[in-house]
């Protein structure tokens, strides 16, 4: 019973610990979101990741209208979450490990960006600089700076706001506690050891208010733990999951139904037929050199800050 209502769960339901194996039902649950969120991809020329419009849609439809709402996206790269949230007025928080100092013009552009610290977003005439430096060929270069100058054109910024901070979640040192009203990560926690995640996931509580929620994609494995190197990610098990995150055994869990929702998503024509262009380049990620061939599901986690 507990584990059809988490399958079923709708936009508007109230906030609760869970775990969620992401079903492909959530595309036609969220059609016309997931057709808004491509063409917004498209118009900041991002991919998505093969399994991406799935997390993105689960994550969107626990947090309902974010407007105005902090919210810091955990594991952030350059990814298309953030920007969304941003669009629809919420003050983004963008944390990762990896520097986003030189963002490309297109954010600058459409977005409130700044720098959480003075190192975490140089000045936009330092990208120009850097592009100059590059040891690459003429050609190259120059459509590099083509389109950085392309991308300063037109357009107004969104009402929200997005703040690059370029650190380790493990150590949120320049955020205080209490501070946000959610924390999002879309495929960002599997990419963190079974003994360094419970110091993520205490780290992303300790700056939650009471109530806020911390929504975490990650990679899902059926019988045990294992590492999915072409992704450089852990697939988890449903008991890693509850131990990880401190999970009460009483937070749902739709694990029970891995291998139905397992096969829809191998049968899943929409997401098979709209593969990112990167993942045929490469055997280096999640869907080796474009060969549709999923190896996991994808899993949310719910964790609600409780009031003390
Ligand atoms: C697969 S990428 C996903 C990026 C983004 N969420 C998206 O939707 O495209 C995973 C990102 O998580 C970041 N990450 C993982 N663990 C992290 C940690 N402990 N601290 C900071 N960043 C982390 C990595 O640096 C990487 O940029």
């Amino acid at each position: 019973m507990e584990n059809q209502h988490v399958r079923n769960s709708v936009a508007g339901s109230i906030a609760a610990d869970k775990i969620e194996l992401l079903g492909v039902d959530l595309l036609q649950r969220n059609r016309l979101r997931a057709a808004d969120l491509r063409s917004f991809a498209a118009s900041l020329r991002l991919d998505f990741g093969w399994h991406y419009l799935l997390d993105i849609n689960w994550i969107l439809e626990q947090l309902g209208t974010v407007s105005g709402c902090r919210i810091m996206d955990a594991g952030a790269g350059t990814g298309v979450i953030q920007w969304y949230l941003a669009q629809q007025g919420a003050q983004v928080v963008s944390v990762d490990r990896g520097s986003r100092a030189l963002l490309p013009s297109r954010f600058r552009r459409r977005f409130n960006v700044l720098g959480l610290r003075p190192q975490d977003l140089r000045p936009q005439g330092q990208v120009f600089s850097e592009i100059l430096r590059r040891p690459q060929g003429a050609g190259q270069k120059a459509g590099a700076l083509r389109r950085e100058l392309l991308g300063l054109w037109g357009g107004s910024a969104s009402p929200g706001s997005v703040a690059i901070y370029n650190q380790d979640l493990a150590h949120l040192v320049d955020i205080p506690d209490n501070s946000l009203d959610a924390v999002v990560a879309v495929s960002a926690l599997e990419h963190n050891s079974q003994e360094d995640l419970p110091g993520v996931v205490a780290e992303l509580m300790r700056v939650l208010k009471p109530g806020g929620t911390l929504l975490a994609s990650l990679n899902a494995a059926r019988d045990q733990d294992w590492w999915h190197e072409p992704s450089k990610g852990w697939c988890y098990t449903e008991p890693s999951l509850r131990r990880l995150f401190s999970l009460p055994m009483h937070a749902p869990s739709n694990y029970a139904h891995y291998d139905e929702l397992f096969a829809d998503l191998v049968g899943c024509a929409e997401l098979r037929d709209n593969l990112a262009a990167f993942y045929f380049r490469s055997g280096e990620n999640g869907m080796p050199w474009g060969k549709w061939d999923p190896q996991y599901l994808p899993v949310g986690v719910c964790k609600v800050k409780q009031y003390s």
